[in-house]
């Protein structure tokens, strides 16, 4: 790999044994790419903070230090970590203090955490605790070079903003931190970002469950290559395709997709592909609803213990949504409802007054953390039912429960009533 002048002298230990020991993991993790340089990049977003097992006990022998170089820089030595080189932020992670008595999280994990973000904060990483950060003020600009993890934000990344992202892992995106650098390959480069595959979408989609369902096929039908979707669509929104994407990388696994006209390294669908356009593959009422009983075939019994909302986290806009469905309703007494979002959306809820409408009914407003990462649902779940296609694929298999899928208007009558109701419209 060509390294540059200060790329070497990091390696070389000039600023310290954690920085050099950062430099060697890009350099053997490039190498074993094939990437040929490092990009600079300023915009790093991973989960340093995340509890573990495993963190817990390198913690106790040898505190964060060790934690920090064995989990994000491969190294067995306890190396003093300096602040982050970078700017950088710290992704979705475990539940926090405010949980405790409402989510059955380890209150050892909480404690852990708190002193994570302790270290970390002091390190200046930015503790967004977000599945999304775009949405809470990280918001990196076309063409820029980042490190991030969470497949949900790097396909938002690199097909919305037209930023340029691998999905990164915990120790490539702590070794980024520290350095300023992250392999060259992949999605940062060019080539790479052209669409490989056509949708046109004859009909049905209206919504973000839609948006959904559509970015379930898509992603099944690409695997891990690139979609060019186009056809009879109304403008999306922020909300639209973080479900799309979302979706995408969960039946496959997308890191970029082009919406001709729409997203920003597509004008037309000529400039979506670097050659000839494929012939398109068609998603219509049939398939939408064939995607909708994929997704519902997790669903037996129609008692619901459990509804979750807000996977990715949810926007403003659609905690808005779910108190006006709410307002002057009481969930079922058998039922929960919760809806995630990132901490500093909650703090809008709360002083919008929505918070207060969703408690009244006997819901939750939670941050930080969902069910999925965090292996945790309301005691005694075994159905549970969501209007995110993501959410629905994974927590079948996570928590061993079943799973319903649909509306947010489904979703909320589920919680109200304890029973699913749900059909596709
Ligand atoms: Fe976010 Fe959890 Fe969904 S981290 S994307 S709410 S699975």
């Amino acid at each position: 790999m060509i390294l540059t002048d200060d790329e070497k002298a990091m390696r070389d230990g000039a600023d310290g044994p954690a920085v050099a020991a950062a430099m060697d993991l890009l350099i053997r993790y490039g190498e074993a790419l094939g990437a040929e340089k490092l990009c600079d990049t300023r915009n790093v977003a991973g989960t340093s903070t995340q509890p573990s097992p495993v963190k817990a006990k390198l913690v106790a022998e040898g505190g964060w230090n060790k934690a920090f170089a064995v989990l994000n820089l491969d190294c067995d030595d306890v190396v003093e970590i300096p602040d982050m080189r970078v700017p950088t932020c710290q992704l979705q992670q475990g539940f926090g203090p405010d949980s405790v008595g409402v989510v059955p999280y380890p209150k050892e994990f909480v404690e852990l955490q708190s002193d994570a973000e302790a270290f970390y904060g002091r390190r200046g990483v930015n503790i967004l605790a977000t599945c999304t950060p775009y949405q809470v003020g990280n918001l990196p600009v076309r063409g820029e070079h980042c490190a991030w993890m969470e497949s949900s934000a790097v396909v938002y990344a690199n097909s919305v903003l037209g930023a340029r992202t691998n999905c990164e892992g915990g120790t490539s995106t702590g070794a980024a931190s520290l350095t300023g650098k992250i392999p060259c390959w992949g999605n940062h480069l060019p080539e790479n970002r052209f669409g490989t595959h056509l949708v046109e979408v004859d009909a049905g989609v209206r919504d973000f469950m839609d948006w959904g369902m559509l970015g379930y096929f898509a992603g099944g039908l690409v695997q891990d290559e690139r979609p060019v979707v186009t056809g009879a669509f109304p403008r999306p929104d922020l909300v639209d395709l973080k479900h799309f994407g979302a979706a995408a990388a969960s039946s496959g696994g997308v890191e970029l997709y082009h919406l001709p006209g729409i997203t920003p390294e597509a004008p037309t669908v000529e400039a979506a592909f670097r050659g000839p356009t494929p012939s398109a593959v068609h998603y219509g009422l049939r398939e939408r609803r064939e995607v909708y009983e994929t997704l519902n075939d997790q669903g037996r019994s129609t008692d619901v213990d459990f509804v979750l909302l807000g996977c990715p986290h949810a926007s403003i806009d659609q905690i808005r949504a779910a108190a006006r469905a709410l307002d002057g309703k009481r969930l079922h007494s058998g039922t929960q409802l919760w809806i995630m979002t990132p901490r500093a959306l909650k703090a809008v809820a709360d002083r919008s007054g929505y918070t207060a409408v969703i408690e009244a009914a006997g819901g939750r407003l939670l941050a930080d953390s969902c069910p999925a990462m965090s292996r945790v649902a309301p005691p005694g779940t075994r159905v549970f039912a969501t209007d995110s296609a993501k959410q629905a694929h994974y927590l079948p298999a996570i928590l061993g429960i079943e799973a319903w899928f649909g509306s947010l208007e489904d979703c909320v009558d589920a919680a109200v009533t304890g029973r699913w109701r749900g059909d596709l419209r």
